[in-house]
């Protein structure tokens, strides 16, 4: 009788003082610098750049012409080291693991100066057994060797052929061998971004010590069954049992809303252990599925998981389930050779618009929830449904994913591969292995994500040989390319994940792609799978030079970002745009000269005598040509969903490159380093619109053509007004009779020959005179206002300058600005500096005498603020 009650006692104790400790070693360590010339405290999660900065022993790296002066950081053999105290008493813990949630990169890691492990992968997560070494005081040392040096000896030591490309182009002035690293692609260098290959400890790390059993991980993912018409949960829970035992319990699911609820009796054998779950959704009661942007809400609901072991040992977790189906559609489409490339999400054809995101910044420690939440929201506001997380960048962090699924933004995510051939050696694969199935592990429950590719142009790279390739050695590197993305990724994610497609390369032509052996002669063929498509010589407003191809997931065109953001790294004889900084920041071969001839195609240059006015009027410009660029494609390739014109069309992506920047440069971004809009973001919101009226010309007659991404007809109203240049009030008007536009389509609205509009709408020219046009019912605006030009605004007759005021007021958290203008102005823009903030409409015609816009702050400021800093610029200031 007393032996049990004792018994008791201790199961007891065992269930109070927990079956796991973890001892967090986030905070302050310690670095130092390969021959201990530097020593300085440094933050976990961070990196030796960051911890500089913050000890004042380097300027910002972005400043002016740093990242050339703090290339040594990075050739530097850094040590990262701390003493801690386990505030628990280690010998009574069976196990204790060392967890470390990612570093940066090739490291040798001792704790008391025994080496428990090595790391080379920044996208893998560690957990070193580190029980027979841990005591009640520890030291542990990270050793840190330089990436760069990393990745030459490990391009040298792969002695029987290259792996191209040896280095980037000089211009981006990086680093070489990046492919021989498994780190941030872009982190040696990129055509937007700087060279800061960075070192340290990315991520969380943590000792947990346990006893008995411990859970390492759970992941699901929600499948849907078409037959029986359910939805399934399949859970997957990974134990370690380090009891000599088997441990016995049972595991309870519960999704409360959905009354579902379901009890297992689970038995582990010891070692680690996976226990796999199937929990059927209650079919009484209906599911409400997770819906893209634009297209539903995205209603997510509870779940808790309760493990129930021996030894009181209990074990609760939580998470959000969604649900929703995904499927990639490649199928012939009639009248047009090749195949159709759509995704469908719960049986709905939906056009993808959007962008694709790079890295938030060169150090990943600085990209806070805060700043994920105002780009990722910014993509929302301009009407996007869809980011293609980019191969040269990293796999995000969860908190990017979570407000993808709570914005109803989808992911197409890349796995971290990009422009480039890539070693396919045992040990190379292996630790590609272990990254994949990791990653998928950790992000497969999302939502959001709605395909997997295997890299970014990489059998572009390939089958179009950019590097040179001899044709006798092809073969070898095509078997390279099957064997890692083929053979392993695809391989693995396909075991792991049913629940979305996975595609090889972005472009690839699908289907066509795997056909062809993985490989085709020509992964931008236009009647299969995605094309890229960049053209910066061709004149963009003629939609004739863009491929009518079935996704567009990359195009784009460059601009500056504006001068409150340049003037923040930047000094007072930097600012021209042939300064040795304007040259040292465009890392795109001739980037600079390229805007200027595309502007000069349709706008007189900046004809400003005073330097610092020039700068400021050349980056307005670019920033023009770069909207009136994405717009007329962007445009184009919406009006080209629902058709087929000599085998081509049927578009239903378009994702422009690039939605962020991750520093203050010229690029192909509409979102400035921290989270500015330039023009094109405030383009992209009218032109992304789900209802939009899209006009073009062809052989002198003009076209305008309803776009719609709703799920019903509706029945509108076309408005089309012939303005002159040199009159505030519209020379005629016209309404048409009411018209249906089809749900999913693009639809002809209106037809007429340019010169008989010119004629009948009251004697125009097409120099004197721009069409503007919107859809409305029942009086409501239904649509962005839109326009035509119909002459390159260089040749615009009548445009007189424009002398534009701004009554700025307060109304509640937002500001209103009453806008008066003495002309007609094209391209209106409205800048408040650096104060946080987007305005309600930006970069617009204005046509009529008064407009009211409405500025929306991120921080706190007033009416004061914004009036000293406010200034509007039109087209003709810069004349
Ligand atoms: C230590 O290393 C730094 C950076 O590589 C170098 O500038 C310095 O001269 C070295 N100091 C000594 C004493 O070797
Ligand atoms: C860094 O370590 C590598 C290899 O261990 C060595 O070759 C190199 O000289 C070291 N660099 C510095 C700056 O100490
Ligand atoms: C579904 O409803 C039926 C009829 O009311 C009931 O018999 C059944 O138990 C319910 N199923 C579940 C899983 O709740
Ligand atoms: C979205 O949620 C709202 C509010 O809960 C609801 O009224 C509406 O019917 C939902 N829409 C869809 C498409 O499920
Ligand atoms: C779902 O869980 C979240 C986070 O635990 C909680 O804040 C929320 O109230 C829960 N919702 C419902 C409907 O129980
Ligand atoms: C559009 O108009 C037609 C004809 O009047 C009408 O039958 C139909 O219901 C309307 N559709 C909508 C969505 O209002």
């Amino acid at each position: 009788m007393r032996l049990r009650l004792l018994l008791l006692l201790a199961v007891c104790g065992a269930a109070a003082g927990a079956a796991v400790r973890t001892l967090s070693l986030r905070g302050r360590w310690r670095i130092r610098s390969g021959n201990g010339s530097l020593e300085l405290p440094g933050d976990v999660p961070g990196c030796v750049h960051t911890a500089l900065l913050q000890q004042n022993l380097i300027q910002d790296p972005y400043y002016r012409f740093n990242d050339l002066n703090y290339r040594w950081i990075s050739l530097d053999n850094w040590t990262y080291s701390k003493e801690f105290k386990i505030p628990f008493d280690i010998s009574k813990w069976q196990k204790v693991n060392l967890i470390f949630e990612g570093v940066d990169t090739v490291t040798k890691v001792l704790l008391n100066d025994v080496t428990i492990g090595e790391t080379d992968n920044m996208f893998k997560r560690y957990s070193f057994d580190v029980t027979s070494v841990v005591r009640d005081v520890n030291s542990i040392e990270l050793r840190f060797q330089s990436p760069v040096l990393y990745a030459a000896q490990q391009s040298k030591a792969h002695t029987r052929y290259e792996v191209p490309p040896d280095c980037p182009p000089v211009v981006q002035k990086g680093e070489c061998h990046v492919n021989f690293i498994r780190k941030e692609q872009c982190s040696f260098g990129w055509d937007w971004g700087p060279s800061f290959p960075t070192q340290g400890i990315w991520k969380d790390v943590r000792v947990e010590a346990y006893n008995f059993c411990q859970l390492n991980y759970f992941t699901f993912s929600p499948i849907y069954d078409a037959r029986a018409q359910e939805w399934n949960l399949e859970i997957e829970s990974s134990f370690d049992v380090v009891s000599s035992k088997p441990v016995y319990g049972h595991v309870m699911v519960a999704l409360p809303k959905l009354q579902t609820q379901q009890t297992q009796g689970i038995e582990l054998q010891p070692g680690e252990r996976v226990v796999e779950l199937f929990v059927k959704i209650n079919k009484n009661i209906s599911v409400e599925t997770w819906w893209p942007h634009g297209h539903g809400n995205q209603t997510g609901y509870n779940m808790t998981i309760l493990f129930e072991l021996e030894e009181g040992l209990s074990i609760e977790k939580s998470a959000k389930v969604y649900f929703r189906t995904v499927e990639l559609i490649e199928e012939p489409i009639k009248g047009s050779p090749g195949l159709s490339f759509y995704f469908k999400i719960n049986g709905l054809p939906i056009f993808l618009k959007g962008s694709n995101w790079i890295p938030a910044d060169s150090f990943q420690d600085r990209v806070t929830s805060d700043l994920l939440r105002l780009l990722l929201q910014s993509a929302v506001d301009a009407n996007m449904n869809t980011l293609r997380v980019w191969g040269g960048g990293v796999y995000e962090q969860d908190k990017f994913y979570e407000l993808c699924d709570e914005l109803g933004i989808m992911v197409w995510q890349d796995f971290m591969f990009a422009c480039a051939l890539y070693p396919a050696g045992q040990g190379f694969v292996d630790s590609v292995r272990e990254e994949v199935a990791y990653q998928v592990r950790r992000l497969k429950s999302h939502p959001s994500i709605i395909t997997w590719s295997g890299n970014n142009e990489n059998e572009a790279a390939l089958m179009m040989n950019w590097y040179g390739i001899h044709i006798s050695d092809l073969p070898t590197y095509i078997n390279d390319y099957v064997t890692l993305y083929v053979k392993n990724i695809r391989e693995i994610v396909l075991t792991a994940d049913k629940t979305r497609p996975f595609i090889t390369s972005s472009p690839t032509n699908g289907a066509e792609s795997v056909a062809e052996g993985w490989v085709s002669h020509n992964p931008y063929d236009k009647h299969f799978g995605d094309v890229h498509f960049y053209d910066y010589i061709s004149d963009c407003w003629n939609w004739k030079i863009f491929p009518k191809a079935r996704f567009v997931s990359e195009y784009g065109y460059q601009s500056w970002p504006s001068f409150s953001t340049l003037e923040k790294i930047s000094s007072e004889e930097d600012w021209s745009y042939g300064s040795r900084f304007s040259l040292h920041r465009q890392h795109h071969a001739d980037g600079n000269t390229e805007m200027l001839l595309q502007a000069g195609l349709h706008f007189k240059l900046p004809q400003s005598k005073d330097p610092l006015r020039s700068f400021k009027d050349t980056i307005y410009l670019t920033q023009v040509m770069q909207a009136q660029c994405v717009k007329t494609q962007t445009e184009f390739y919406r009006r080209s969903r629902s058709q087929v014109v000599q085998g081509e069309g049927h578009t239903m992506g378009a994702l422009y490159w690039q939605l962020n920047d991750i520093w203050q440069a010229p690029s192909w971004a509409s979102l400035e380093y921290g989270g500015k809009w330039k023009m094109l973001h405030y383009f992209a919101r009218h032109f992304f619109a789900p209802l939009l009226p899209v006009g073009f010309e062809n052989q002198d007659v003009f076209f305008i053509y309803g776009v719609s991404d709703l799920r019903s007809d509706c029945n509108v109203t076309l408005t089309v007004r012939l303005h002159t240049w040199s009159s505030l009030e519209p020379l005629c008007s016209r309404r048409t009779r009411r018209l249906v536009m089809k749900a999913g389509k693009a639809t002809l609205l209106y037809e007429e020959p340019v010169p008989r509009l010119l004629k009948t709408c009251g004697k125009c020219t097409r120099q004197r005179c721009v069409v503007s046009f919107h859809l409305s019912a029942a009086g409501q605006l239904l649509s962005p206002t839109n326009y035509h030009f119909l002459s390159s605004l260089k040749e615009a007759v009548g445009l007189h300058k424009a002398h534009i005021t701004a009554v700025i007021s307060q109304r509640g958290d937002t500001f209103v600005f009453d806008l008066e203008t003495s002309a007609v102005a094209p391209f209106v823009w409205l800048d408040v500096g650096s104060i946080p903030g987007r305005f309600s409409d930006n970069g617009f015609l204005m046509t009529g005498k008064t407009r009211t816009v409405l500025f929306y702050p991120w921080k706190p400021t007033s009416k004061s603020e914004l009036e000293r800093s406010f200034q509007v610029t039109s087209l003709t200031d810069i004349y």
